[in-house]
C-alpha cells in the first residue's frame, strides 16, 4: 500500500463508498478467506507460488478498497494450523512472503492508519518473520484507522484450546472463579480480543466450508462464497459480497420485524 497519508482535505469513507452500496450498513468487521492460489496459477500454466503472489496484491487492494469504504475492521487468513502438511517447498515460499511483504509494506501501513495484528500461535512462526510482527504491531498499535487482522498459523479449535487453558489457568491459581466464566470472558481469552464478531464472511474460489476459521467468532456472519480465485478478488467481487450482504435479513435467532 502506497500513496499519500490521508489529510483533513480528503474525501469521507462514506463518499468514497460506491453508491450502489448503503454506506451507513457496511459490516463493521469482514473476514475472508483467501482461497484459490494455487488454481488460479495452475489455470495459467503457473507454480502454485505464483498465485501466492498474486493473492498478496489482491489482499493490498481489498484492504485499501475495505479502510476506503469505512469498514472499521478486516480479518484475512492467511496461513491455517493444517496448512504445515503442504510440501515443505511451498510452506517456506510462504513464510519468505509474508516476511518481505511486511518489510516492504510496514511504512505505507503506518502512514494510512492501519492497525495490524497477527492472529495465531506466532511462536510456531519462524524468528525472523516473528520479530517483523512483533515490530509491525507495536508500531501500529495505536493507528487510528482500520483494524487489518491477518490469521498466520491460526486455528480456530486451536484458538478455543487455548482459550480454555487460559481460564483454567487462572482457575488453578486462584484468580477466576469458573462459576463467573461467561461468553464475554471466554470471548476475551481469543486472539480477536477487542474486536466485535465478523458480521460478513466472503470465501473466494467456490468452497463452502470454513476450514477452521473463527470458530468462535463467526457464529452469527453471514456468508458469501464467490467462485473467483482469491488473485483475481477485486472492487467488483467485494462490492457484489457487499450488495449480498445488504440484501439479507439478519435474525440472530429472533422474529423478522418486517415480516412478521
Ligand atoms: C489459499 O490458496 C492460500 C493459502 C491457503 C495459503 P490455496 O493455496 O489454498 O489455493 P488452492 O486452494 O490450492 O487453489
Ligand atoms: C483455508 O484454505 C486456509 C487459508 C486460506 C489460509 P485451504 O485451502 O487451506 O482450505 P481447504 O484445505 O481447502 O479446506
Ligand atoms: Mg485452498
Amino acid at each position: 500500500m502506497s500513496r499519500t497519508p490521508a489529510t483533513s482535505t480528503d474525501l469521507t469513507a462514506s463518499s468514497l463508498c460506491p453508491p450502489e452500496l448503503d454506506s451507513a450498513r457496511l459490516p463493521a468487521h469482514v473476514a475472508v478467506i483467501m482461497d484459490g492460489n494455487g488454481r488460479w496459477a495452475k489455470a495459467r500454466g503457473l507454480p502454485r507460488v505464483v498465485g501466492h503472489q498474486a493473492g498478496v496484491e489482491a489482499l493490498k487492494s481489498t484492504l485499501r478498497q475495505c479502510s476506503d469504504w469505512g469498514i472499521g475492521a478486516l480479518t484475512a487468513y492467511a496461513f491455517s494450523t493444517e496448512n504445515w502438511s503442504r510440501p515443505g517447498d511451498e510452506v517456506n515460499f510462504l513464510m519468505t512472503l509474508f516476511e518481505g511483504v511486511l518489510q516492504k509494506e510496514l511504512r505505507s501501513l503506518e502512514e494510512e492508519q492501519v492497525r495490524i495484528r497477527f492472529l495465531g500461535d506466532l511462536d510456531g512462526l519462524p524468528e525472523k518473520l516473528q520479530q517483523l510482527i512483533d515490530d509491525a504491531t507495536e508500531r501500529t498499535a495505536k493507528n487510528s484507522g482500520i483494524h487489518f487482522n491477518v490469521c498466520t498459523n491460526y486455528g480456530g479449535r486451536r484458538e478455543l484450546v487455548r482459550a480454555a487453558q487460559r481460564l483454567a489457568k487462572q482457575a488453578a491459581s486462584g484468580t477466576l472463579d469458573p462459576e463467573t466464566i461467561d461468553e464475554n470472558s471466554f470471548a476475551r481469552e481469543l486472539f480477536t480480543v477487542g474486536d466485535q464478531d465478523p458480521d460478513l464472511l466472503i470465501r473466494t474460489s467456490g468452497e463452502y466450508r470454513i476450514s477452521n476459521f473463527l470458530l468462535w467468532q463467526l457464529a452469527y456472519a453471514e456468508i458469501h462464497v464467490t467462485d473467483v480465485f482469491w488473485p483475481d478478488f477485486n472492487a467488483d467481487v467485494l462490492k457484489q459480497a457487499l450488495l449480498d450482504y445488504q440484501g439479507r435479513n439478519r435474525r440472530f435467532g429472533g422474529l423478522d420485524p418486517i415480516t412478521t
